[in-house]
């Protein structure tokens, strides 16, 4: 009977250990750089849930360095790792729907890797896991072209981060990589500059040039297409400068308004008046 019972307990127990759980919303995230990310975090709510006793700790997993702490109905900044001061935030009002997200300000590249998210309190205790990676959207690419003696390079500039994919095309051709160079280094915020040279020759004929940047991280496309006119190009003719006989036009209008005009009016008053001293003359 008392083998029983004890084992009744243990039942007892494991089902509300059980009923306490910590889920994450999502198992991965990609944070842009610079911005704010909410790290997601639920936990199941009882009726006999006391937010007096709960403890809510976010953690990195690689070095258990503390992201942030809620105990005695406050955050405690104490245990806080240094790189985390002053960004991360919970929701302390959205305890009651099951919400112990973490909300992290100013991302950067080393914020990189995955966190524990950890509650505890009367009902139980259990924690979850995402994985941050961080991304940013490469900035407009800055085209430059320089005209040598045999030939004409072309590079574009752009920042951005992780590493993009760089492709050059001629006409509808992909060019293969050996004929472009791409070089990489990283600022201090972590961002990447990519400079991709492409050196083409003049064989007397207009090409058209296409350079596309893929940041498979924010699912990214920047293409940019280039046209090379060379010599007498029936397209290169520069359409006629619309502006200028539409000044063209104006003038004449106001010509025809200032004197013209002025000169038609006058002539009519003229013989009106002269007809109107016939009519006089001829009563007399
Ligand atoms: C938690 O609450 C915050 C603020 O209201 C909200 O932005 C976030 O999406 C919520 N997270 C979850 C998992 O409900
Ligand atoms: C490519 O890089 C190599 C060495 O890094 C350099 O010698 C060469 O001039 C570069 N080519 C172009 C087209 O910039
Ligand atoms: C990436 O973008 C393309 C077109 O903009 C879209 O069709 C595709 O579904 C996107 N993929 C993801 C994973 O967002």
């Amino acid at each position: 009977m008392r083998g029983y019972s004890q084992f009744s307990l243990l039942v007892l127990w494991g089902l509300l250990t059980a009923a306490f759980r910590v889920q994450m919303v999502k198992k991965e995230l990609t944070a842009i750089i610079n911005q704010t990310v909410v790290l997601g975090c639920n936990f199941t709510v009882t009726e006999e849930l006391s937010f007096e006793n709960i403890l809510v700790t976010w953690q990195r997993v690689e070095s258990n360095e503390v992201v942030h702490s809620y105990y005695y109905g406050k955050d405690q900044f104490s245990e806080q790792d240094a790189q985390y001061s002053n960004r991360t935030s919970l929701f302390p009002e959205e305890f009651k729907t099951g919400n112990a997200s973490l909300r992290l300000e100013g991302v950067n590249t080393k914020d990189i890797g995955k966190y524990q998210c950890y509650v505890s309190n009367t009902a139980g205790n259990d924690k979850g896991i995402i994985s941050v990676t961080s991304a940013a959207y490469y900035s407009e690419p800055v085209l430059t072209i320089r005209q040598k003696l045999l030939g004409t390079i072309l590079m574009f500039e752009s920042s951005g981060y992780p590493k993009a994919d760089i492709s050059w095309y001629n006409g509808g051709n992909l060019v293969a990589s050996f004929l472009s160079n791409c070089s990489y280094c990283q600022a201090a915020d972590g961002l990447y500059t990519v400079r991709s040279t492409m050196e083409i020759n003049v064989t007397g004929r207009s090409s058209t040039y296409t350079f596309v940047l893929r940041n498979a991280a924010v699912n990214q496309t920047i293409s940019r297409t280039l046209k090379l006119l060379v010599g007498e190009d029936s397209s290169l003719k520069p359409n006629p400068p619309l502006d200028c006989s539409r000044m063209l036009s104006f003038i004449l209008v106001a010509l025809l308004v200032i004197i013209v005009l002025p000169m038609i009016l006058h002539q009519l008053k003229y013989m009106k008046r002269k007809k109107i001293k016939y009519i006089i003359a001829d009563s007399t």
